[in-house]
């Protein structure tokens, strides 16, 4: 066979297959409701209602609605007015202080880090599945807080220099009686993540 009849038997089986794939497809019959062995539970294409047609309520009955949920705000905190806000005083393992901050009721330690740069790791973004984010509070915030919940307890059993007033940063808000509070940062953290990995702001 000769080169030029190899690539117009090509060309037809393009043609054919093209063809093939022609579009709109047809569409399938609706499955009928009632006992397929029954000759009327047939209809004609005529007849059937498309499953995509809207109804006479003006919606489509067949068509699918999308959802999404809502975006879990990481580390998106807003800095208070100068002067109007929480102080909080972030210190080394030493006591030396790093940074006096101010937050708003409600921010978490961790998000307070990190918008003030503040290395404070959070390695599991606020998911209770590290202890990067391991904070030693003073005895009379600590006890001012709600009892820490099982996976706190969990991760907080593996943070370096455990304390009796430690919790993990994310999971502490602060509030206008903390006003003046002192954070410590322990000297280590056990990051369980293989590549070391912190997160970035978001
Ligand atoms: Fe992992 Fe707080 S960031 S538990």
């Amino acid at each position: 066979m000769s080169s030029r009849n190899i690539a117009q038997g090509l060309a037809r089986s393009c043609l054919k297959t093209s063809a093939a794939r022609s579009w709109p497809r047809p569409r399938a019959l609706p499955r009928p409701f009632s006992s397929p062995h029954s000759s009327s539970s047939y209809h004609s294409a005529a007849s059937a209602p498309s499953p995509l047609a809207p109804s006479a309520f003006g919606h489509r009955p067949f068509a699918r609605t999308f959802h999404t949920t809502h975006v879990a705000r990481h580390f998106g905190i807003d800095r208070p007015e100068p002067g109007t806000g929480i102080k909080v005083h972030f210190r080394d393992h030493k006591g030396n202080l790093i940074k006096t901050v101010e937050a708003n009721e409600g921010d978490d330690l961790l998000s307070i880090a990190h918008e003030y740069d503040i290395d404070l790791e959070g390695a599991c973004e606020a998911s209770m599945a590290c202890s990067t984010c391991h904070v030693i509070l003073d005895p009379e915030v600590y006890d001012q807080l709600p009892e820490p919940e099982d996976d706190e307890n969990d991760m907080l059993d593996m943070a370096f220099g455990l304390t009796d007033t430690s919790r993990l940063g994310c999971q502490v808000r602060v509030t206008k009686a903390f006003d003046g509070m002192n954070v410590t940062l322990p000297a280590a953290t056990r990051n369980m993540f293989v590549d070391g990995k912190k997160p970035a702001r978001h």
